[in-house]
């Protein structure tokens, strides 16, 4: 039985490693997170709302093939790579697509 448990142990690492980080969080819509976002976009109309919705496709449209990556784990400019891989993978709209971006970027740093 000692083997079979070190292959599950194994399988868990295997999936941390490629999918979410263990561990890491997908931050919640605070008021700070919305005047940030609001900062630094200030024309693309950022509400809490439209942070929400980003976060929303977050954890549903990007989880359905694996976890949904947390938005710490890569730089502005692997999201505008994965972003643009992941997007069509996703179905997602090009409004969709830019909620989702501005979450990332501004839940990606505290
Ligand atoms: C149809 C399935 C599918 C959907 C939906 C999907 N992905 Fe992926 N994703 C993959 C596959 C498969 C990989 C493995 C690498 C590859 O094939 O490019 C991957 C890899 C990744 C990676 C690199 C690995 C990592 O964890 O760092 C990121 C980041 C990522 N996806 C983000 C997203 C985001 C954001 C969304 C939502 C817009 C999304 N994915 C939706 C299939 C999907």
């Amino acid at each position: 039985m000692r083997g079979v448990s070190v292959f599950v142990a194994g399988l868990a690492l295997a999936g941390c490693w490629l999918l979410a980080g263990c561990g890491e969080k997908i931050p919640e819509v605070t008021p700070e997170l919305v005047t940030a976002a609001q900062t630094r976009w200030p024309t693309a109309q950022v509400t809490s709302e439209s942070l929400r919705r980003g976060r929303d496709i977050l954890t549903i449209h990007c989880a359905t093939c694996h976890r949904a990556p947390a938005p710490s784990q890569h730089t502005d400019d692997e999201w505008a790579y994965y972003l643009h891989e992941m997007s069509p993978r996703a179905q997602l709209t090009q409004n969709q697509t830019d909620e989702l971006r501005i979450f990332l970027l501004s839940a990606r740093t505290p």
